[in-house]
């Protein structure tokens, strides 16, 4: 097994993490959450009964398979099916499985900010389904992209499922989809999962579990950054606070200092102070309807080729062409 594993990634992370503690409104990036122990918590949130996003696209790719799958297919030269963001695959499986079964000529292509999770899946694909052609790379979505432009020599299917285009806020998903853009072809497809507006109610207990899981999810990039930074975050002192807009569907995450402090994060040689009650803001899973996904799409340059939905509604994922 070969894994391409970039080197830069750890020097953007301490800048990100530095200029993010050193500014006002503090605030730390969630792709920084998805070290071993956050990939673990995440795994863990995925089968939570509060958080419906995995049960609901699990339910839209096994109920529409061979729609999907033919959409994909490209029976003359076969395809490239490239998954930014591929976490565990246990979704994606249900395609891969099908396009296995199914004589498709293709190379799975993961690719995860985790390298923790590019392994074990890479691990996990190579004993459950050997023959297939598997291509994984760590890396970040918007240095990946760059890259993409390479597989331009037959069809390629971009994914990026589970929502993780609601980490971005809608300009940058807005430069991510027009960079994906950049990178097709007229006869590629780009696959996306966009959670849906609904009752805020069950937004907010998705983020805000019983079990405290999410708490401990986005409390875990304050213990990434004391083991890897040499930081001394007291982090029982920090309290998880969850917000959503039903206005601009926009669910925040938070961790609330709860008293006055100053930490030191050595090897950055940052020295910071905390206010009691002083906020470090770390996440936003934006929640879309109709109007604000062909908004995307049209200014990205990208054409609604057709979408998909769960029994509840909750959830829709849509294939886009360039336009
Ligand atoms: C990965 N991403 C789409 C998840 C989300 O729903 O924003 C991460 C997450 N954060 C808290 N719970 C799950």
């Amino acid at each position: 097994m070969d894994i391409k594993i970039p080197l830069k990634l750890s020097t953007a992370y301490k800048n990100e993490v530095f200029e993010g503690l050193s500014s006002f409104p503090k605030q730390l990036s969630s792709k920084y959450f998805y070290d071993k122990a956050g990939d673990q918590l995440f795994k863990d949130i995925m089968s939570m009964p509060e958080y419906y996003l995995t049960d609901c696209e699990f339910q839209i790719l096994s109920t529409h398979t061979e729609t999907i799958g033919e959409l994909f297919r490209d029976r003359e030269n076969g395809l490239d099916l490239i998954e930014l963001g591929a976490g565990d695959g246990k979704k994606t499986k249900v395609l891969l499985k099908y396009m296995a079964e199914n004589n498709f000529n293709f190379v799975y292509k993961p690719i995860d900010i985790s390298e923790n999770a590019v392994k074990l899946l890479s691990n996990n694909l190579a004993k459950e389904m050997p023959a297939l052609s598997v291509d994984a790379e760590v890396g970040e979505y918007f240095e990946v992209l760059e890259r993409l432009k390479g597989f331009n020599k037959r069809k390629k299917v971009i994914m990026v499922l589970g929502s993780n285009i609601g980490n971005l806020l809608h300009p940058k998903a807005i430069e991510f989809l027009t960079k994906l853009n950049d990178a097709m072809l007229p006869e590629d497809i780009l696959f996306v999962g966009f959670d849906q507006k609904k009752n805020p109610k069950t937004i907010l207990d998705a983020y805000n579990d019983e079990a405290g899981i999410t708490a401990a999810f986005n409390k875990n990039i304050l213990t990434r950054i004391n083991r890897e930074l040499d930081g001394n975050f007291e982090v029982e002192k920090f309290k998880h606070w969850e917000m959503y807009n039903p206005e601009t569907g926009t669910a925040k995450s938070f961790l609330v200092a709860t008293e006055a402090m100053e930490v030191t994060v050595k090897a950055i040689n940052l020295t910071v102070n905390f206010d009691q009650w002083e906020t470090i803001h770390t996440e936003i899973s934006q929640k879309y309807d109709d109007k604000i996904v062909c908004l995307l799409a049209e200014e990205a340059g990208l054409e609604i080729e057709t979408s998909f939905t769960d029994e509840k509604g909750y959830y829709k994922n849509f294939a886009f062409k360039k336009s």
